[in-house]
């Protein structure tokens, strides 16, 4: 049997590569961490950890999650140079099971760029990939913008790759260009033309731009394509990559069409939905397709009555399948904290002891202030809790703030920087703007404040507010968040959240260091 005819799709997870590729949504260290153990958790076959020779920072969290990974193949990216291979695998080997991913530009438009011609890229392409197999068993080769490439050449290069030794063959539609039935014919007249096709898995990697990516992934399977690279609620450059949650949960609810497995749990993805969310600073749109807060909520009365009398009159998967506990039982102050780890193991959430200590006591202050506190505010907790942690360079460690109609606002506040407490105080257009000028002049910096935005958590005057900021540096976007039940509290630490991802990126993109804004063509 050839792999194009096994039912097992592997998924490839790429929110830690492409993903975090999205302007503003660059993550911490330590959130990587978190998010690759999640997914390894959740059964992804293979995870992109990131580019390793883009970074110290991205070489550290590739090499980490490597050593980590229980279940998953840990895939670094490689640009296609000898030096770009050699680092991604000096980051990947420590892994149980490692993959490099080198890649070149193979259309018209990208051959240009290196200025090589068929031949020069045919050759180049050879040396690469034989050197990644030279290194590690399991190599993957995409040719860069395939579904720009001209066919004859495309199965050229396939060819050579696959003799050079690459085990899985991915084909990008990097700018998403492709339509459904398009993407089906490439990879049928692939796994037709090219020798040596059989012996391989054909990945396919879709972007978003024309919103088809999660059709055209599906398409591509059902033409024999076996790898589907997706993130987590679709995160990725421009309007982003596949979804994985969409094509897991395609496959999963329409399997008398799509008979195709994966080795998915599904009930994790809800969890993993709102942490990336929350780590990236990018929230999931209300009607987005299955993690979406409107997914599962029936308005209309006709649609109400339907449901409560059978569920499947308008529901095609339940809240269960991905992990969506809709019981949304309040807790209160009397509750303890056998009740809380109980409940956010329902939502999904598993803690360490250490950490359960610190939500609980959030939760207790939170539960003071609040009657009482539903599924969605504990969830708001545990994101601010595990983005704002103890360990960040900039900290607010107090805050007040007098305002009313008699301006100007004031703010005190207390911050601490790199470990040391420093007070000050300042005024401001307002009580945000007062905080805001407070970390300004403790922390001084350029950056321009591009999006502030205020949520309510839940109903009511007492309910949490979650709030995202995003700023630009120099080109350098970031985005922060936080809730609480104080709006200027949440602002003024997403602010600061802001600026403590700010600080990671500016050490990412120092001078010769930045491989993602110097170009994907580069030695
Ligand atoms: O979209 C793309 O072409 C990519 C490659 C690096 C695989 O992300
Ligand atoms: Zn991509």
């Amino acid at each position: 049997m050839t792999s194009a005819t096994q039912d097992r799709v592997f998924i490839f997870d790429t929110t830690l590569r492409d993903g975090e590729q999205s302007p503003g949504a660059t993550m911490t260290h330590e959130e990587k961490l978190e998010i690759a153990s999640l997914l390894d958790e959740m059964g992804v076959d293979i995870i992109e950890a990131g580019f390793p020779i883009a970074s110290e920072g991205d070489f550290a969290a590739v090499s980490e999650i490597s050593k980590r990974a229980k279940n998953s193949t840990i895939c670094g990216l490689a640009r296609a140079n000898f030096k770009d291979i050699d680092r991604c695998w000096e980051a990947v080997k420590h892994a149980r099971s490692p993959r490099i991913h080198t890649f070149i530009g193979t259309s018209p438009l990208h051959r240009a760029i290196p200025n090589l011609d068929m031949d020069q890229m045919a050759e180049r392409i050879h040396d690469t990939v034989t050197h990644a197999r030279n290194l590690c068993d399991n190599v993957q080769w995409s040719p860069m913008d395939a579904t720009r490439t001209e066919h004859d050449y495309l199965c050229r290069v396939v060819e050579i790759a696959i003799k050079a030794g690459a085990t899985t063959i991915n084909i990008p539609d990097t700018v998403g260009y492709t339509a459904p039935r398009e993407s089906s014919d490439l990879i049928a007249m692939l796994l037709e033309r090219v020798p040596g096709a059989d012996t391989i898995i054909f990945a396919t990697h879709c972007h978003n731009d024309l919103g088809m990516a999660t059709a055209n992934a599906l398409a591509a399977v059902e033409a024999g394509a076996r790898q589907i690279e997706c993130t987590i609620n679709g995160l990725g450059e421009r309007a982003g990559n596949t979804a994985l949650e969409e094509v897991v949960m395609a496959m999963k609810v329409r399997n008398d069409i799509m008979p195709y497995r994966t080795g998915i749990d599904t009930t994790k993805i809800m969890n993993l939905s709102r942490r990336v969310a929350s780590v990236s600073g990018f929230p999931v749109q209300f009607n987005k397709a299955i993690v979406g807060k409107n997914a599962f909520l029936h308005e209309s009365g006709i649609h109400q009555d339907g449901v409560l009398k059978n569920v499947e009159t308008f529901e095609i998967m339940r809240p269960e399948d991905i992990g969506l506990v809709q019981k949304n039982i309040a807790m209160g102050k009397h509750s303890g904290r056998a009740a809380l780890r109980a409940k956010l193991r329902e939502l999904g959430v598993e803690l360490a002891d250490n950490q359960l200590n610190d939500v609980f006591v959030r939760f207790k202050a939170l539960a003071d202030r609040k009657k009482e506190v539903y599924d969605d505010d504990l969830v708001a907790l545990v994101a601010d809790e595990q983005t704002n942690d103890a360990h960040e360079y900039l900290q607010l460690k107090k805050l007040r703030v007098i305002c009313g109609t008699e301006g100007p606002q004031e703010a005190d506040m207390v911050l601490s920087i790199d470990g040391v407490d420093h007070h000050i105080d300042a005024t401001g257009d307002g009580p945000v703007d007062a905080a805001f000028n407070c970390v300004k002049m403790l922390f001084p910096h350029k950056a321009r404040l591009e999006i502030y935005q205020v949520h309510a958590v839940t109903q009511g005057t007492d309910a949490q507010a979650t709030v995202s900021v995003r700023l630009q540096e120099d080109g350098r976007i970031v985005t922060g968040a936080s809730a609480d039940t104080d709006t200027i509290v949440a602002s003024t630490r997403a602010y600061i959240n802001a600026l403590n991802k700010l600080i990671v990126r500016r050490q990412k993109t120092a001078p010769g260091n930045d491989v993602k804004t110097v170009s994907y063509h580069g030695e």
